[in-house]
Parts: structure tokens; C-alpha cells; sequence
């Protein structure tokens, strides 16, 4: 504890895990070092650092890595701990154990904090210490603290975004370079975007973590993670994608949450979240956002529309995420604050995607036959299903490529027309369908 090698006038860091954002947060610190000593008041020190391959070459000296991740988070000298390891496991125990010891956490660990985020946040409130995790959604866009401040007064209505980097530079490379997703995916990797294991974000799973910690702190109740509806976009071709730019839509990868008032197909009334592939028109301000931006946009009741967006992924913007909450964390340390964080003790009860009110657009083969487009028409409206726009295409031997894009109906009812569409003889195969937001009467 007295170790006179120890500059206690300064806040020791001890980081758990350095690879790409670990060392985007160790570049911000450096290189705006003087700066940020003068907006905290005390200089910020990377101490130690633990990481799992003690012979990969680092940015900073060996003298200070370590394999003993526990070591740091039981170091007294240590102030606070910025976990960027990624999991579950070992890191929640880690965190948990840090603030036991009393030191202030900060993390972009999207999954630990949506599978666990509740539980740790109330022994950080119990242990009057900060547990801050702004890097955990939507890369370097401020959007916890909004949140949970200057939006809070607010009871918010919907919110819906491109919470995934990844999957956004994929579609974008499909749409305007129709590249395959497998090359876009290797190139995002390359770039640093991607989690550990990418499936996380092609199958949706990151995405659908983030939109469960975003709708916990809009709807100051806890969203559990296997309440969000979650898909991801490996059904999404570039012929839909196609298709989609003829009929005047973009495909995006959204996280939608809604507060939704008891109806005749939502009886109960609740909040809806769910993360998939949809057509949103050109015009739409997220149809614009490219590349590995993300942008999240929230209706409050009083605020009105707001939108965020920025780079939602990657060292550099991450980094300046963590590095906003170490500087909170900081500045708490030097007024003795007790912490800032929004324990929230009540479970959400997510709705079903049955009752949703969406419209849809649904690709199909079929066998060119007189009458075959009445016939179908005829299973929609069985289904009370009212058709908004249609685009054929004729396929060699005989057969055609049919696209409908249905007004708004209920989600169950689609489903049924799906069912009854399979049994008719002439339909080769049901490609591929996607819900539509904000398009169609
Ligand atoms: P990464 O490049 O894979 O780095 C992970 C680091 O943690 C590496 O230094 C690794 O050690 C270390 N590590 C992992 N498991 C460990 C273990 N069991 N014991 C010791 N060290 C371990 O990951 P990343 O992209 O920086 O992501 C880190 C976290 O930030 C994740 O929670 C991720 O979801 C989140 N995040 C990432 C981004 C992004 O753009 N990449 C954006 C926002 C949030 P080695 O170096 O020895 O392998
Ligand atoms: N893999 C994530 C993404 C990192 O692509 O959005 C940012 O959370």
C-alpha cells in the first residue's frame, strides 16, 4: 500500500484485457494525456494490464502485463478497473470481485452487462462506486448517459437504431459494391469491428445485447436479453437487397423497442424489442447511415425526436467512449462522489412477436401459370392482408421471380399466409421475407 514507487496523486488503472479497444483506450490516453490531466485534475496511469498472451508484442512495457488478471483486481493500489476482455466468464467474476475491493469499474462488455448488468449495478450502488459502460452500445456514440440523464425526465415512446457495425459495413459493401458477405465480413474483421467470434454479429446476438441494455435504461426496467426477438442477416441476398433499392427501401439490420398500449392483438400492452433485418425507405434518416456508423434514434414524450450517431465500432471511437466514462470516474474520485449508477430492480415482460403490426416484403419463385398471381392474391386476403406493391421478374425455363410488399397487418397473420402460400403447387420456394418500417399506408 506504501510503495513509494506508487504515485498516489495520481488514478491507477489497472485494464483487464488489451486488444482493439484496450489499446484505442491506451492511444486516447496517451496522446491527449496533458489535456485530459487538465479537465480531471490529477493524471491518469495505465498501471497494469492483464491479457492472456504474455508473448505478443504490446504498446506498453512488459513490465507492467500480467497472465494474472486476479492480481490486478486485488491490487490496493489499483483505483479503478477498465475491463475490455470480452464474455461472460472470467470477466463478470472479475468486476465483481473489483468492486468488492472497492474499486470503480469501467467496461464495454455488452454481454456480461445485458446478461448480468442489474446484479453488478446494484453492488456498485451498494458499494457507492461508479460501474460505467458506455462503450458497451454504439461504439463512440454517446448514448447511456443521455439516457440515463438528460433524457430521463422522459417517458420514452420508441426507440429503434443500427446498434451494430459490423452487419452495417456488411450491407453497405453488399448494396453498393455487391460484394458477398463472407468478403465484407473478413474486411470488418480486418478493421476491428467485429467481436471475437463474428457470429455474435452476423446472427444478431451483439446487437440484440445492446438493445436490451438501451430498452432496460428507456423503460427503467430490466429487458431480459432472451426478450428481445433477435435475427440475423445472413437470409439477406443481394437480390433482395436489389429488390429492395427498385421498390425505394434499404435494408438495415434495426433494433426497434416500443412501449406499446393494450390493443386488440397486443392485449396486454408492454414494451416490444426485437432486432432483425428490415426495409426502411431512402428517404429515412437511417437508410443513410453507412458503413460502420450506427444511429440510434428515441421518441420521448416531452423531448420529442432525437437522434445519435457516429462510428459504432473500432479502437479509436470505442477508446473514446471508455476514456468519457474513466474521466466521469475520475472526477467522482477527486469530489468523493458516491457513484452514479441507475440500479434497476423490476423485470420487463416482453411482448410476443405475434402481435406486431408490420408490413412485410416477400420474395418468391414461381412456376409461370395462368391465374397464379390471383391465387395468391386470394391467400392474402384470406389472411386479411392487403397488398402495397409488387415487382416481377422472368426466370429462365418458364418460371418468374415474384416480390410483394404487403400494407401493415399483424405478424401472426402473416405467418399464416406463409403457411397456406407453401401449400400451393405452383410456388417453388419462399426466398426469403423481411419486415418494413415506416413504409407503405
Ligand atoms: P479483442 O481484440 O479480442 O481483445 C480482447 C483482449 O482481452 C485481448 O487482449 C485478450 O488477450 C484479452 N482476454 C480475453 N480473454 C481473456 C482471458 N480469459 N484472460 C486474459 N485475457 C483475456 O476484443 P475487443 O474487440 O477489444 O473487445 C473487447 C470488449 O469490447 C468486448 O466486450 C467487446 O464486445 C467490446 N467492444 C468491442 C468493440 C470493437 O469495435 N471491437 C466495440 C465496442 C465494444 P490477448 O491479447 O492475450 O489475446
Ligand atoms: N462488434 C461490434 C459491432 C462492436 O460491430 O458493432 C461494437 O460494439
Amino acid at each position: 500500500m506504501n510503495d513509494p514507487a506508487v504515485d498516489t496523486a495520481c488514478v491507477r488503472i489497472g485494464m483487464l484485457g488489451f486488444g482493439t479497444v484496450g489499446e484505442g483506450t491506451w492511444r486516447m490516453l496517451q496522446d491527449n494525456r496533458a489535456a485530459i490531466a487538465k479537465k480531471v485534475g490529477t493524471q491518469i496511469e495505465v498501471a497494469r494490464v492483464g491479457v492472456r498472451d504474455l508473448v505478443k508484442p504490446r504498446l506498453v512495457s512488459p513490465s507492467i502485463v500480467t497472465g494474472d488478471l486476479e492480481s490486478i483486481v486485488d491490487d490496493p493500489t489499483i483505483d479503478v478497473i477498465v475491463e475490455l476482455m470480452g464474455g461472460v466468464d472470467p470477466a463478470g467474476r472479475l468486476i465483481e470481485r473489483a468492486l468488492k475491493n472497492g474499486k470503480h469499474v469501467v467496461t464495454a462488455n455488452k454481454e456480461l452487462i445485458a446478461k448480468q448488468g442489474s446484479r453488478l449495478m446494484r453492488l456498485a450502488a451498494k458499494q457507492g462506486l461508479d460501474l460505467h459502460f458506455e462503450g458497451a452500445v454504439g461504439g463512440g456514440i454517446p448514448l447511456i448517459q443521455p439516457l440515463k440523464h438528460q433524457l430521463s425526465g422522459n417517458e420514452v415512446l420508441k426507440l429503434m437504431g443500427i446498434l451494430n457495425g459490423t452487419t452495417n459495413y456488411v450491407l453497405t459493401k453488399m448494396q453498393e459494391e455487391e460484394s458477398d458477405l463472407d468478403v465484407a465480413l473478413q474486411e470488418a474483421q480486418e478493421k476491428g469491428y467485429a467481436e471475437a467470434d463474428p457470429t455474435s454479429d452476423i446472427d444478431g446476438f451483439d446487437p440484440q445485447y445492446k438493445l436490451s441494455i438501451l430498452s432496460s435504461i428507456a423503460f427503467n426496467a430490466e429487458m431480459p436479453v432472451e426478450g428481445v426477438y433477435r435475427e440475423g442477416i445472413k437470409r439477406v441476398s443481394k437480390r433482395d437487397i436489389e429488390f429492395a433499392d427498385l421498390l425505394g427501401f434499404r435494408v438495415k439490420l434495426l433494433g426497434i423497442a416500443e412501449a406499446v398500449k393494450p390493443t386488440g392483438s397486443d392485449e396486454a400492452g408492454g414494451v416490444r424489442a426485437r432486432v432483425h433485418p428490415t426495409l426502411i425507405p431512402k428517404e429515412h434518416p437511417l437508410a443513410d447511415v453507412r458503413d460502420v456508423y450506427n444511429a440510434v434514434w428515441i421518441q420521448g414524450d416531452f423531448v420529442g425526436d432525437v437522434m445519435f450517431s457516429g462510428r459504432g465500432a473500432g479502437a479509436s471511437a470505442t477508446g473514446s467512449a471508455v476514456v468519457g466514462d474513466l474521466i466521469d470516474v475520475c472526477r467522482n474520485i477527486q469530489i468523493g462522489g458516491a457513484g452514479n449508477n441507475m440500479p434497476i430492480d423490476n423485470l420487463l415482460q416482453p411482448l410476443s412477436m405475434d402481435g406486431l403490426r408490420t408490413a412485410f416484403y416477400l420474395r418468391m419463385t414461381v412456376q409461370d401459370r395462368p391465374k397464379a398471381l390471383g391465387c395468391i392474391a386470394t391467400v392474402f386476403g384470406n389472411c386479411n392482408i392487403s397488398l402495397a406493391a409488387m415487382e416481377m421478374r422472368t426466370l429462365p425455363r418458364g418460371r418468374g421471380e415474384i416480390v410483394f410488399l404487403t400494407h401493415p397487418c399483424i405478424e401472426l397473420s402473416f405467418h399464416r399466409s406463409l403457411k397456406a402460400l407453401r401449400n400451393i403447387h405452383f410456388i417453388e420456394s419462399l426466398e426469403n421475407w423481411i419486415r418494413v418500417e415506416g413504409g407503405g399506408a
